[in-house]
């Protein structure tokens, strides 16, 4: 029972998408509206503003962050073990993706998955940190980037820890992402993809 409500707290936690109250906050446009009408910190970029997009990044990323770590420091005293921090971690994510208070319109989890992976562990989400900022860096597609981080998070945890249930939310979260992404992967195939930095349309 605890672990379904810690499960729960963390969709809830998770469903406060940061790039529409950014923008909100900032006198922007709705991230919906525009560019690849994703609520997250790359279209939140498009609008040309760097400090919304960069709240937006670390607010996304801080929840997935903050729902693990709730979870590892009160969750042993309810009973929380593995399968619950992995419930947290996927709970969090699903928040993210589909936000019960934006109508189910969320994200493609990128910077909520990172902050995920920053709290099971800091060296697994630094590595699939660096993996993201070097394909960014060499391409200039924060989506090509957040694919490529995505399919090799999954091995750094198992490099890691070996395997165990919270091995098969990281798995599920990489699964989810990049099902996100289809229109990313269909707009990379055919050249049409904005890079980092291009403003909205
Ligand atoms: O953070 C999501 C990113 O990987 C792609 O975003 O807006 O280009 O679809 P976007």
């Amino acid at each position: 029972m605890n672990t379904i409500l810690f499960a729960i707290a963390a969709y809830l936690i998770g469903s406060i998408s940061f790039a529409v109250v950014v923008s909100a906050l900032f006198g922007l446009a709705d991230p919906r509206t525009y560019g690849s009408k994703n609520p997250g910190a790359t279209n939140v970029l498009r609008s040309g503003n760097k400090a919304a997009a960069a709240l937006t990044l670390l607010g996304d990323g801080f929840k997935g962050w903050l729902a693990v770590w709730l979870a590892q420091k009160y969750g042993p005293q309810y009973g929380i073990d593995d399968i619950g921090i992995a419930l947290v971690a996927i709970g969090v994510f699903l928040g993210h993706l589909w936000p019960v208070f934006f109508r189910f319109v969320g994200g493609k989890g990128v910077a909520t998955a990172l902050g995920v992976l920053l709290g099971i562990n800091a060296w697994l989400g630094l590595a699939t940190l660096i993996t993201w900022l070097v394909v960014a860096y060499a391409f200039r597609y924060s989506s090509l980037a957040a694919l490529i981080a995505s399919v090799f998070a999954p091995f750094y945890y198992g490099l890691l820890f070996g395997t165990d249930p919270i091995l098969l939310a990281v798995l599920a979260m990489s699964g989810l992402l990049i099902y996100r992404h289809r229109q990313n992967i269909a707009n990379l195939m055919a050249g049409k993809e904005s890079r980092i930095g291009s403003k909205k349309k």
